[in-house]
């Protein structure tokens, strides 16, 4: 049971005062009948609450992958640059959601974003070696011995990598997929860069079994199906 001012903030429908205000009006209902007591306790799956004409549809968590563009950061917000939490439409931003994980602002790619501190937890951990699927293009073919070196572990400024997948799924030996068991800064990039190779381009595929949804262009999201959630949980 929650009490029906907290519901109706945490859905966004304004601060605890603002909904007092709401109610003082006689804007909302609870199974029919008009409630003006903010601290009267519902069962948030069961009772039927409207603000004026629109039921609200109560839930704590959300779950989103979007195809992040170039171009925005990782970030829930800053001060000077766009985020991928700003190009979210105000009925998701009011959950307060989080990416998790950070792809770099020129990386494109699948990118979820929940405000279930939990699940964040459990893909970000390093404990779990969460697998991250990334296509690279990059300035000098691939050869037998970079996959050699991926395999063994690449040694970084920050220690050696765990190892690493590393094969050319189509014809072009510059476009490269990396499979990542680990997530640190800039990863993909340094381990090419100690190859002698530049990253051009950098999109993540795949992350925890679940693939990205091709058919999102980069910009757009869509909420996680029960299965995809069921395969990350
Ligand atoms: N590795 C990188 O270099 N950049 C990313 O955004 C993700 C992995």
């Amino acid at each position: 049971m929650l009490r029906l001012d907290k519901m109706l903030a945490h859905m966004g429908y304004g601060t605890r005062n603002e909904i007092k205000k709401l109610m003082r009006r006689g804007a909302v209902t609870v199974d029919g009948e008009t409630v003006k007591s903010p601290e009267l306790k519902v069962d948030p799956e069961a009772s039927r609450v409207f603000v004026g004409a629109e039921l609200v549809r109560y839930r704590e968590f959300i779950y989103l992958m979007m195809n992040k563009p170039a171009g925005v950061v990782s970030a829930v917000r800053d001060e000077a640059q766009e985020t991928v939490v700003d190009l979210l439409e105000r009925a998701y931003r009011i959950f307060h959601p989080f990416p998790v994980g950070r792809l770099d602002k020129d990386t494109e790619g699948l990118l979820f974003l929940t405000n279930d501190g939990q699940l964040g937890h459990r893909l970000l951990s390093p404990k779990k070696q969460v697998d991250k699927i990334y296509i690279a293009e990059i300035t000098e073919p691939v050869g037998e011995s970079d996959v050699a070196a991926f395999a063994e572990g690449i040694p970084l400024d920050d220690g050696i990598c765990l190892p690493a997948g590393l094969r050319i799924p189509g014809e072009d030996p510059r476009r490269a997929e990396v499979t990542l068991r680990e997530g640190r800064y800039h990863q993909v990039k340094r381990m090419f860069q100690s190859r002698g190779k530049e990253v051009l381009y950098l999109k993540r595929v795949a992350m925890g079994g679940v693939p990205l949804d091709e058919s999102l262009n980069p910009g757009e999201y869509r909420e996680l199906t029960p299965e995809e959630l069921r395969i990350l949980s």
